[in-house]
């Protein structure tokens, strides 16, 4: 059911980033991070889905889907300002509000919807998420009573020693009553240190007017985290990648060393096939079941390999599809090949396939047998059961007809004895 109107601030610069683009399009997993927060709003049923935009707002604009409104803040002037400048969008709106922050791409759904939840069913004015994590640097941290319940949020610049130590931290994701909120948000001061108006401030604010405040903390430690750093960015990546590994896994992929292992969105794998250490299987890239990749194994964008086949070590294999039960074990590049099922593609062969202008397809029909360090000059094709010698340069353009051999640099076409 939609029932919450949903505020992005995605305005910030990202200077901790260092980096001339916005930190909400920075990649995580090759997409950028704010589409990861776009899901989650789409996830939850937003009524409508408000952007405010700032550094670079045009670049982040075309990133946006098409149901987005978006708001610019003119000045920096911090999370509280950025949330006054979506609620412009919002004059006669009484209802709830969620907040998310641009940089956090690996909320989870099921999260935000128990926020949300929790906040209706406890008719709260204000209600957040929390995480306890290893290290809390950087972001505001949960100050409680001695009865539990959350009475501020402390910025890092704010913090004392004492506050510093608290390991349980702000993820940056609110529900908020929208008519406390702008009445609270006409509050707020200038943080003197930051020169920046906190959303956070709004949490004292509140219960000194005796309003309702409840958390919820995420399950895993690093669901709210917040990329602000390059260091934040390989963090963030690292887990999205992990919970990819572990999904193949749970549809029976068996996976030796996820460590070194990189398989991006947008894969398919069939069941018992197995990926060694260190393969690089990029989007687009469908592989069947029973099938064994790398170890060393690289697998481009619509890249297609059909069940019971081997892609072994020092392999790249691009635009391709390949039939059942080939094998290609040992250093061999294939592009823009067609490849039927039985074939052996032998050590060291290469497909030719830019010729400096185009992109040339090679085809290589069932049966056949790629003799150790093949070049094969496309486009060129190789038929039903014929074989290249060891070391032969299929030259441009020639094909190599059904149960022939081509040998020799440039090869000659010879028939079988
Ligand atoms: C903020 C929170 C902190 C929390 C952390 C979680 C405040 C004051 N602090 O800190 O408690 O632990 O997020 O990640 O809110 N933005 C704007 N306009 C601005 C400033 C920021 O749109 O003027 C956007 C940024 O683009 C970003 C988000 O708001 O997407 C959060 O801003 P950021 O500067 O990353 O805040 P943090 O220092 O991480
Ligand atoms: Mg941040």
């Amino acid at each position: 059911m939609k029932n919450i109107v949903t505020i992005i601030l995605a305005a910030g610069k990202g200077t901790r980033m260092k980096s001339s683009i916005p930190k909400v399009l920075h990649q995580v997993c090759d997409r950028p991070i704010i589409d990861y927060v776009l899901e989650i709003a789409k996830q939850v049923g937003s009524l409508k889905k408000i952007v405010v935009l700032g550094f670079k707002a045009p670049e982040v604009k075309k990133q946006l889907t098409a149901d987005c409104i978006t708001v610019k803040q003119r000045k920096l002037l911090g999370t509280a300002d950025a949330v006054k400048c979506a609620l412009s969008k919002l004059k006669s709106y009484n209802g709830d509000v969620l907040v998310l922050s641009g940089d956090t791409p690996l909320l989870n759904k099921t999260v935000v919807k128990n926020l949300i939840k929790r906040h209706k069913r406890t008719k709260a004015s204000i209600s957040f998420l929390t995480s306890v994590v290893h290290n809390p640097q950087g972001y505001g941290r949960i100050i409680r009573d001695d009865k539990g319940n959350a009475v501020a949020i402390r910025e890092e610049k704010d913090a004392s020693a004492f506050e510093k130590n608290i390991a349980e931290i702000n993820v940056g994701v609110y529900c908020f009553d929208c008519k406390q909120l702008k009445l609270g948000l006409k509050e707020i001061k200038l943080n003197a240190k930051k020169k920046e108006f906190y959303l956070t401030d709004l949490i004292d604010l509140s219960l000194q007017k005796g309003l309702k405040i409840q958390t919820v903390e995420t399950q895993k430690y690093y669901e709210g985290l917040g990329v602000n750093t390059r260091e934040d960015l390989a963090q963030a990546e690292k887990h999205l990648r992990r919970g990819i590994l572990r999904e193949f896994m749970e549809q029976g992929v068996t996976i030796i060393d996820p460590e070194t292992t990189h398989i991006d969105n947008n894969v398919t794998i069939g069941k018992d096939t197995v990926i060694r250490p260190f393969s690089y299987i990029e989007n687009n890239v469908k592989i069947g079941s029973n099938c064994i990749i790398g170890p060393y194994a690289r697998l481009r964008p619509g890249t297609k390999i059909k069940n019971n086949v081997e892609i072994g070590n020092f392999t790249e294999v691009s635009r391709s599809k390949i039939g059942k039960k080939t094998l290609m074990k040992h250093f061999s590049f294939l592009g823009d090949a067609i490849v039927g099922s039985n074939v052996n593609i032998g050590a060291g062969t290469i497909t030719a396939n830019f010729d400096g202008q185009n992109k040339n397809v090679t085809r290589i029909e069932n049966n056949a047998f790629i003799g150790s360090d093949t070049i094969l000059i496309a486009p060129v094709k190789v038929g039903r059961k014929a074989i290249t010698g060891a070391g032969s340069v299929v030259t441009k353009g020639t094909s190599v007809p059904d149960n022939k051999i081509a040998l020799g640099v440039p090869a000659r076409i010879i028939s079988r004895r």
